[in-house]
C-alpha cells in the first residue's frame, strides 16, 4: 500500500504533467446544475480556476449561489493550509470554454443523445491533451464516446452529491479509452481530495448506483405493500447498517458477522435464507398511489424544514463523520487524512524555503470564518497557524509522515503568544520561523506572524518542542539528520538580526 507521503506526491499538482495529462489549474464544466455546482465547489476551494458553461445564462447566479452555499462547510472540512481559492468564470459557448481549460467535466441531463452530441463538439474544440470526463450516473462510457475526436482521453467519472463533500468518484473507461487516462485522472481526483474508484469494466449503473439501485426497489416494494413507512425505513439504516457502512461497507462487516471463521461461517449460516428470497427483484410499478405515499412520507420526515435547512444538516454531518473516521485511517477518513498531508506538503513548497539568508516563510490569508465577534481573528487561530508553520519547517527537516510512522515526533511543550495588531478576515500574512536553539531532544522556534502588505507585526510566538516516542508517550533523542538539518537552521537563523522578545524566551526556558 501507498504510504500517504507516496500518495502526496503521486497527486501533486506539479507531477500531473506526465502522461497523458497537462497539469489541471482551470477545470471547465459542461452544465452547472446539481452536480456542475458541486465539482466547481470542490475544485475552486481546492485553488483550481473553474470556467462553468451552460446553455442558460440564469445558471451564472445559481452556480455562484451553490458554491457560496457549499462554502459553509467545506470550510470546516479541514483546516490544513489551503492554497488560494479558484476563480470561477461563467459563459453560455461551450466550444470557448473547452478551448480554456485543461480538464472537462460533463454535468449535462441524463440523456444518451444530447450527452454524444455534445461531447463530440465539445472535444473538437479542446486540445487532444485535455481529459473529458463525463458524470454520467448510468450510461456507459463506450457509448458516450462513440462520436468524439481523440476519445481516447474519455472516461466516466461519477461523483456523490453533494460532490463537495463526497470523496467518492467511479472511474470508468469505455471501449476506446486509454489505459493511462483513468490513471491520469485519478491523480487528479485525488489531488482535490477525492477517492477515485476504478471500475474494471462498464455496465449500466457502474459499481455504486446498482447497489443503491437494488436498496432503493426494495424500498419502493415495503411501500407499496404499507409493510412500512418512508421513515421507518430510513430508521431502519440510519440507527444500525448506515453507522457501520461508513467505515467497513458490507462484505466486511459480513466477515465479522461470522465470528471467528468470518465470511464462510456466515455465508453457511445465512446463505439459505438467499433462496427463500427475503427480496423482490422486479421494482414496482410507481402508480399515483405508491407516489403519493413516497411524497408524504418524507415530507413527514422533513418535518416543515426546507430542502436548504436539510442540506446544511446533511453537510454538518457529513463533515463531522469523515473528520471522527480520519484519526482511524479509514475509508472517507483515509482519503480526508491523505488530501490533508498533501496540503502540508504543498505549504511547505510554498513556503520560500528555510534559506540560510532568512527565516522559513510561511504565507497565510486570514479565512472568514477565523473571525470573532470582536471582527478580528480569534486566539485559537494563531495557535493554529504558528502550528502550522511549525509543521511546514519540521517537514522540512524530516519530520513528515514517514517519519512519523516510525513512532517519532515532536509534541508541543510550551507556547507563549504576545499579541501586537488585529489581523482581519481575508488579509494576507505571513509567518517567519526561526530556530532558536536545538538539542537532542528539544527545539525552541520563534515565529512573528505579519502583514504582507507593510510587513507591520501582528503577533510574536516563541515555541517549545519535545521529540517524542508516540507508543508510549516518552521523551526520546531525534533522529541525528533532522537534529542536524534543525542546527543547521539554527546556524543560519542567528545571523539574521535578533528578533524583540526571542531572547527572553530562549534564556526563560534553559532548564526545562
Ligand atoms: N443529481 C445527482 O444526484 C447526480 C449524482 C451523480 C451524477 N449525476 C449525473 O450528473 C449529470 C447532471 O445531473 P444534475 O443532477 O446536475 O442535473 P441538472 O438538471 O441539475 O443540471 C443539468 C444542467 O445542464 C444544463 N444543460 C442542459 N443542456 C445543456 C447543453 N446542451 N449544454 C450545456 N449545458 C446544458 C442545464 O441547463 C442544467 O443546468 C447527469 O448525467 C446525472 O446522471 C447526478
Amino acid at each position: 500500500m501507498e504510504t500517504l507521503k507516496n500518495l502526496a506526491r503521486a497527486v501533486g499538482g506539479p507531477t500531473i504533467r506526465k502522461g497523458l495529462m497537462r497539469e489541471v489549474k482551470t477545470l471547465g464544466l459542461l452544465g452547472t446544475g446539481v452536480i456542475g455546482g458541486g465539482w466547481a465547489a470542490r475544485a475552486l476551494h481546492f485553488g483550481i480556476d473553474v470556467i462553468a458553461a451552460d446553455v442558460k445564462p440564469e445558471m451564472e447566479a445559481w452556480i455562484r449561489g451553490a458554491v457560496a452555499n457549499a462554502e459553509t462547510a467545506l470550510a470546516r472540512l479541514t483546516f490544513a493550509p489551503l492554497p488560494t481559492k479558484g476563480k470561477l468564470s461563467f459563459t453560455t459557448d461551450l466550444r470557448a470554454m473547452a478551448g480554456q481549460v485543461d480538464f472537462i467535466q460533463e454535468n449535462i441531463p441524463e440523456q444518451l443523445e444530447l450527452k454524444q452530441r455534445v461531447l463530440s463538439d465539445v472535444s473538437r474544440a479542446a486540445a487532444a491533451d485535455v481529459l473529458i470526463a463525463s458524470s454520467t450516473s448510468g450510461l456507459m462510457p463506450s457509448d458516450l464516446q462513440r462520436d468524439m475526436q481523440a476519445p481516447e482521453r474519455f472516461l466516466v467519472a461519477h461523483p456523490f452529491n453533494p460532490v463537495y463533500l463526497l470523496p467518492l468518484v467511479e472511474l470508468v473507461g469505455g471501449r476506446q479509452t486509454a489505459p493511462g487516462t483513468l490513471a491520469a485522472a485519478a491523480r487528479f481526483y485525488a489531488y482535490i481530495g477525492m477517492h477515485p474508484l476504478t471500475v474494471r469494466r462498464e455496465v449500466p449503473g457502474h459499481l455504486t448506483d446498482r447497489l443503491q439501485e437494488a436498496l432503493w426497489r426494495e424500498i419502493l416494494h415495503m411501500v407499496n405493500d404499507d409493510v412500512a413507512t418512508t421513515g421507518e425505513l430510513d430508521d431502519s439504516i440510519v440507527y444500525g447498517p448506515g453507522l457501520r457502512w461508513a467505515a467497513m461497507g458490507t462484505n466486511l462487516i459480513y466477515h465479522l458477522a461470522g465470528g471467528e471463521a468470518g465470511m464462510r461461517h456466515m455465508l453457511r449460516q445465512f446463505g439459505p435464507c438467499l433462496k427463500w428470497p427475503w427480496t423482490h427483484l422486479e421494482a414496482p410499478e410507481l402508480t399515483e398511489s405508491l407516489i403519493d405515499k413516497m411524497v408524504a412520507g418524507t415530507q413527514a420526515q422533513a418535518g416543515g424544514r426546507s430542502i436548504r435547512e436539510l442540506e446544511r444538516l446533511r453537510d454538518d454531518c457529513l463533515v463531522a463523520i469523515q473528520q471522527v473516521l480520519k484519526p482511524y485511517n479509514i475509508g472517507a477518513g483515509a482519503t480526508l487524512r491523505a488530501l490533508e498531508e498533501r496540503l502540508y506538503v504543498d505549504a511547505g513548497r510554498a513556503a520560500a524555503p528555510a534559506r540560510a539568508d532568512g527565516a522559513a516563510r510561511y504565507p497565510v490569508q486570514v479565512r472568514p470564518e477565523w473571525i470573532d465577534y470582536n471582527g478580528h481573528m480569534t486566539d485559537s487561530r494563531y495557535l493554529q497557524v504558528f502550528g502550522d508553520a511549525t509543521d511546514v519547517l519540521l517537514r522540512a527537516a524530516g519530520v513528515d509522515d514517514d517519519y512519523r510512522a516510525g513512532a517519532r515526533s515532536l509534541f508541543t511543550a510550551e507556547s507563549h503568544i504576545r499579541h501586537h495588531a488585529e489581523a482581519h478576515a481575508l488579509e494576507s500574512l505571513y509567518v517567519d520561523t526561526r530556530v532558536l536553539a536545538v538539542d537532542a531532544k528539544r527545539v525552541r522556534l520563534w515565529h512573528e506572524l505579519r502583514r504582507a502588505n507593510d510587513d507591520g507585526l501582528v503577533a510574536s510566538a516563541g515555541q517549545l518542542y519535545l521529540h517524542v516516542h508516540t507508543s508510549p508517550t516518552r521523551v526520546t533523542p531525534m533522529e541525528e539528520q533532522v537534529q542536524s538539518a534543525l542546527a543547521a537552521l539554527q546556524l543560519a537563523h542567528e545571523r539574521l538580526p535578533a528578533p524583540a522578545g526571542a531572547a527572553a524566551f530562549a534564556a526563560a526556558h534553559v532548564e526545562r
